[in-house]
């Protein structure tokens, strides 16, 4: 897609940009003139009242960037809440942990299914990195009747006292920062960020030996250059949920794929998509701060992440696969009032939540669980483990 066929920021919009290439092009400056790309994807959506997520801009919805799948449809939060509820009542536990809540419309509606079922958690916390989502999350919830509403915390980091119940996150782990690279003709380079007259663009230099190492292990990168990124951070990421959790399971749903695919010899520019007013394009420099900046997950590392936290991999799936199992037929039923236009969305909200070319086939979900606990029934369908 070409850039110039975007629509152009208003002057607000501009200037708060102009405030962020800013800050990053004094850090370029500070750091000698190479920053690696994680720190300017971090300093890109998370920077303190200046980054995509921090800051102000719309992001979720018909006015925003991007659409995830709780914003699309109930019936996705109403599915993840009947599998919760599953695992509290198989371990005893009182707490729902969700991890980068957007809007806060999965946590509304999750309440509200927990509440049908008749199985609401003493606690739904929420750790939101964003001070701008965080009161989004806060205006949402505060629809709801009281009795659910007072079950909401929000918590600056994980809790220090591990939690029995479930930590879920849609959608967070394909918004952390990650490492570029280069490879070409048995040469790795890691790819940085350098800056001239106030326009970021790909540096490239040796990588260190352990992203060399990587990098050769994937046999990637001929006689045409292999550009791709890998989630260095994901190791602690998901060691420090392991430390929140004494039993019960994580889920963790994202755009991603085992790293045999993520790594195809044919996937020569890697995943790397940035979000504009619902246009996908691959320029992370483009509007610093008025664009969504992901990566896809490797969901191989992320087993071994939770393998060496000493967590079970206990389930990988489609989100459709895992959306037909946790029963969202019942869920269309269930909600079937007979008013033609709710049945639309309903219908349009379901297409998009399981068709292979939509969210069904890109989206998986994986299940780490402590002490034992079983998978619930949404990961009863195809099980992908073994192809991890
Ligand atoms: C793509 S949005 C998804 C939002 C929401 N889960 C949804 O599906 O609509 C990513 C969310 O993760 C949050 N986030 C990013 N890094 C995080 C972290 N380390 N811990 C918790 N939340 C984080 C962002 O602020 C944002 O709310």
């Amino acid at each position: 897609m070409s850039l110039n066929s975007l629509p152009e920021p208003d002057a607000d919009a501009r200037a708060h940009s102009a405030r962020l290439t800013e800050v990053i092009r004094e850090r370029i400056a500070a750091a000698g003139g190479w920053i690696d790309f994680a720190d300017y994807m971090r300093a890109a959506l998370y920077e303190p009242g200046l980054g995509y997520y921090s800051a102000g801009a719309h992001k979720f919805g018909a006015r925003g960037d991007f659409v995830t799948a709780p914003e699309l449809s109930p019936l996705f939060s109403r599915c993840v809440a009947g599998q919760c509820a599953q695992v509290l009542a198989a371990t005893g536990g009182d707490t729902v942990l969700e991890l980068g809540a957007g809007t806060g419309r999965m946590a509304a509606d999750m309440l509200l299914e927990f509440e049908r079922l008749g199985h609401i958690p003493s606690q739904y916390c929420v750790l939101e990195t964003s001070a701008d989502l965080r009161a989004r999350q806060q205006a949402t919830l505060a629809s709801l009747p009281a009795e659910l509403a007072d079950r909401v915390r929000w918590l600056d980091r994980l809790p220090e006292s591990p939690l029995r119940g479930v930590i879920v996150g849609n959608e967070v782990a394909d918004a952390l920062p990650v490492q570029r690279f280069v490879a070409h003709r048995g040469t790795v380079f890691e790819l940085g960020v350098s800056e001239k007259d106030g326009v970021f663009a790909d540096a490239a230099r040796p990588a260190d030996t352990e992203l060399a190492n990587f990098v050769s292990s994937l046999q990637v990168g001929d006689d045409d250059a292999y550009c791709s990124e890998r989630n260095r951070q994901l190791g602690a990421w998901v060691a420090s949920l392991s430390d929140a959790l004494a039993a019960g399971m994580i889920m963790l749903f994202d755009y991603g794929f085992s790293r045999r695919e993520y790594y195809l010899p044919e996937r020569r520019s890697g995943t790397l998509r940035c979000y504009y007013r619902h246009r996908a394009h691959e320029n992370p420099y483009f509007w610093p701060g008025l664009q969504d900046i992901t990566a896809w997950v490797d969901f191989t590392a992320l087993a071994e992440a939770a393998m060496s936290a000493e967590l079970a991999v206990a389930g990988y799936t489609t989100q459709a696969q895992f959306l037909l199992a946790a029963g969202i037929e019942d869920h269309v039923a269930q909600a079937y009032t007979g008013d033609l236009k709710g049945q639309v969305e309903l219908a349009n909200g379901l297409r998009k939540l399981i068709l292979p070319g939509e969210m069904g086939d890109a989206i998986k979900v994986m299940a780490l669980t402590r002490n034992e606990t079983n998978v619930p029934d949404g990961f009863d369908g195809r099980d992908m483990c073994a192809g991890l």
